[in-house]
């Protein structure tokens, strides 16, 4: 008997756990991977830096690979939770696994972090990358300094965006508003902050190594802290910010400054963000714009149990419910390069499996058609697979032009404009 199994979220958890799915040796099954844009891919498009583009690269092979897959269905545009419900699925199919990430993030708890100019990075990071959700964010890069709170390799992607040569950004698939906003920025200073000292930074070594590279860029440290005892991966990252720190840079255009031991107490300013005050004898500090980089977070779905602490839907090696699964960020949490998705879904797909093979999963009150049909009535706009290949079409083919790898649209109601014309050329051929 062919299993047929709901995934949640085109993202690397999703696209991971279908994989896994569908290629098992042995094993009937069938896919439908549901997305909330048009578009799959979640970070890798939304969250990766524009100026990593090997990475996506890398990637998008990777994942073309899988949506290619004659047993798996793309349902774009279709959001669980608004189109189709989380308990509507668990009875249409065999299992479900939702791989939804973290769409919210946390806070810091302080006076003014509500201020229009101070930003979530993922609502930041979301801005540039050309997310829908986030394409109208009122960015103002008119200010001198840019406070970002967090030490993780998300702040370094800020810090990097903001200091490096316009130029180096615009063979990039960076959204055109954020280019633009970029291009007329005044910003001058961007000052990371981070409660804890430089050993207990959570950015990698590549990506603090890769600050070397800003041509133009002055770094400094303020708070070296204790140094003794400490593994060989740290004393690499404290020789990095030494040299980093030591570098000459004649006539710099812009500085970073890695600022420890620091922690915001409140954020102030008349209608928008002016300044922060800070711990200890650090006093305040002139900002128009703060960045908390301080991690995502993930966000209830309806009828699964949720730790609101954590941010995510416990699990048991990714089983929630019998037939209920959960795989990625909103399982472990918002930690974790793309790659730690690939084990964190086998996890979870074994377990799915294993319960298969017992015979405890049902077969699902709907055929593949009768899905298709009803998710078609309930959104009339669902973009598939030739949906999504028409918008990655239409995105590479504007790049070319410009010797970038694509340009972005962000807006759904853009992309569904390209849809239905390719479908139109597609009927006239
Ligand atoms: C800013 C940033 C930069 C990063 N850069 C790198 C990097 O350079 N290299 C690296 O290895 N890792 C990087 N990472 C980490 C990597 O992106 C994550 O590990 C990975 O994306 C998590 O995968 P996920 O599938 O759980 O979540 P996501 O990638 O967030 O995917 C979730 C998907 O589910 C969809 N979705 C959500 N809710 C619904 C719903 N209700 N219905 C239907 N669909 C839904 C979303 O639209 C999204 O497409 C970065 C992370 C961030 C935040
Ligand atoms: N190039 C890449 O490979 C790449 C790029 C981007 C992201 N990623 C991955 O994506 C994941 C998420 O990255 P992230 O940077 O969002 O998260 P992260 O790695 O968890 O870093 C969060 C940072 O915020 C700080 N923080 C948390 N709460 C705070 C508070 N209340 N006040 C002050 N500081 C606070 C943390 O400090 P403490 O340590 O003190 O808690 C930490 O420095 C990570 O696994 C990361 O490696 C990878």
């Amino acid at each position: 008997m062919t299993m047929r199994v709901a995934i949640v979220g085109a993202g690397p958890a999703g696209l991971y756990a279908a994989g896994h799915l569908l290629q098992t040796p042995g094993l009937q099954c069938e896919v439908d991977l549901y997305e909330r844009l048009p578009t799959p891919w979640g970070l890798v498009r939304a969250g990766v830096a524009p100026d990593h583009p090997e990475k996506k690269l890398i990637v998008d092979r990777l994942f073309q690979h899988t949506l290619a897959r004659p047993e798996l269905r793309f349902f774009g545009n279709v959001e669980v939770g608004r189109d189709v419900q989380p308990g509507e699925l668990a009875n249409w199919y065999g299992a479900v696994i939702h791989a939804s990430g973290a769409a919210g993030d946390r806070s810091l708890g302080l006076a003014g972090e509500d201020l229009p100019g101070c930003w979530s990075a993922r609502e930041f990071v979301a801005w540039y990358n050309g997310h829908p959700d986030q394409r109208g964010l009122p960015v103002d890069l008119s200010c001198e300094r840019v406070v970002i709170v967090g030490n993780g390799n998300v702040a370094l992607d800020l810090a990097r965006l903001l200091t490096q040569p316009v130029e180096a950004l615009e063979k990039t698939d960076i959204a055109g508003h954020a280019l633009r906003a970029l291009r007329a920025s005044r910003v001058r200073e961007v000052v990371l902050l981070g409660r804890r000292g430089p050993a207990q930074a959570a950015f990698n070594n590549p990506e603090l190594e890769e600050l070397g590279h800003l041509d133009g860029v002055e770094i400094a440290v303020d708070g070296w802290g204790e140094e003794g005892g400490v593994d060989w991966v740290t004393r690499r990252k404290l020789a990095t910010l030494r040299e980093l720190a030591a570098r000459h840079v004649p006539r710099p255009r812009k500085r970073i400054e890695f600022r420890f031991f620091t922690s915001p107490l409140a954020i102030r300013g008349d209608g928008r963000v002016q300044r922060l005050e800070l711990s200890g004898e650090r006093g305040s500090l002139d900002a128009g714009l703060v960045l908390r980089a301080v991690g995502y977070r993930g966000t209830p779905i309806l009828g699964l149990p949720f730790d609101a602490e954590a941010g995510v839907v416990p699990n048991t090696e990714g089983q929630v419910l019998p037939g209920v699964y959960v795989t990625g960020w909103i399982k472990r949490g918002p930690r974790g390069i793309i790659g730690s998705n690939k084990a964190c879904a086998a996890e979870t797909v074994g377990h799915l499996l294993r319960e298969h093979a017992a015979g405890r999963l049902g077969r699902g009150a709907l055929d593949a058609a009768a899905v298709k049909a009803e998710l078609r009535r309930r959104q009339p706009e669902l973009v598939d697979l030739g949906g999504w290949r028409t918008i990655d079409r239409a995105e590479r083919l504007a790049g070319l032009k410009h010797g970038r790898p694509r340009i972005k649209m962000t807006g759904i109601s853009q992309m569904m404009d390209c849809v239905h014309q390719g479908e139109a050329q597609a009927h006239d051929s």
